[in-house]
């Protein structure tokens, strides 16, 4: 049994007052979340605010990216290890707007998971083809091609202990969201490829969905065999609705 984790990304939302608020809310409400777990992943500079606010709280807090050095002349980075100083369990790893606004190529994308692992991270590495390529049907293709390259680089042993989040580029922050047969056939399409390495890390392996993840249809995508949870933007900034998302991932 794959227990649903739902994680906000704040991406570069937020003021500490605001993030204040947010928690406090969070925190309020994550003990009527059953059956799902709850995290966090925030901008750098309030990770220290969210370390002290939801230390021994049932939420799980992670960064929104990281380096694949350990230290040195790198400016503007930040390290695995400074991630877990301020208590993280999960960094994102790859999500589209990296790849796009930052140009991570798949390899440099591997490198991150494979930092973040080494650390004692959980990954969540995000794979998902743009609207141009789902209409030329090569989806299967793309988010073939971005998962190999994980797989590649830390094998199936280390996938296995990260989580996917299938990100459609075209539906997030959009409002427009994969239906849930869309999203569940990329979810299998994903678990078959894992599953064709080691059944076993496939059948354990939380698949996300992320793309305009909201109250209203969290259950619905949820309730598809393959779809373990959601990675959260827009709705991960108001308490309440997050908390939704969360109770209906759970099945409560
Ligand atoms: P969204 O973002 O929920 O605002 O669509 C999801 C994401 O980019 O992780």
């Amino acid at each position: 049994m794959r227990k649903p984790l739902v994680a906000g990304n704040w991406k570069m939302n937020g003021t500490r007052e605001s993030a204040r608020t947010l928690l406090d809310g969070i925190k309020a409400g994550a003990m009527a979340v059953n059956g799902a777990e709850l995290a966090v992943c925030v901008p750098f500079v309030f990770l220290q605010q969210v370390q002290e606010m939801l230390a021994g709280s049932p939420i799980a807090w992670g960064g929104q990216d990281l380096s694949k050095e350990p230290k040195g002349a790198f400016t503007g980075d930040v390290s695995a290890a400074m991630l877990l100083e301020f208590g993280c369990r999960y960094v994102i790893v790859g999500h589209s707007e990296r790849r796009t606004l930052h140009g991570e190529s798949d390899a440099e994308v591997a490198e991150k998971t494979a930092a973040a692992l080494e650390a004692g991270l959980t990954p969540i590495v995000c794979v998902g083809e743009t609207l141009e390529e789902r209409e030329q049907g090569v989806t299967n293709d793309v988010v073939g091609r971005q998962l190999d390259a994980v797989l590649a680089r830390v094998g199936s042993a280390g996938l296995g202990r990260c989580v996917v989040a299938y990100e459609p580029v075209w539906a997030i922050g959009t409002g427009r969201t994969a239906t849930p047969e869309q999203a569940q056939e990329v979810h299998a399409f994903i678990r078959a490829r894992v599953a064709a390495d080691d059944a076993a890390v496939a059948e354990g392996l939380k698949i996300l969905y992320g793309g305009s993840m909201k109250p209203d249809n969290a259950a619905e995508l949820c309730a598809k065999p393959d779809i373990d949870g959601g990675l959260i933007g827009g709705a991960s900034l108001v308490a309440e609705d997050f908390l939704a998302i969360g109770r209906a991932a759970g099945g409560n």
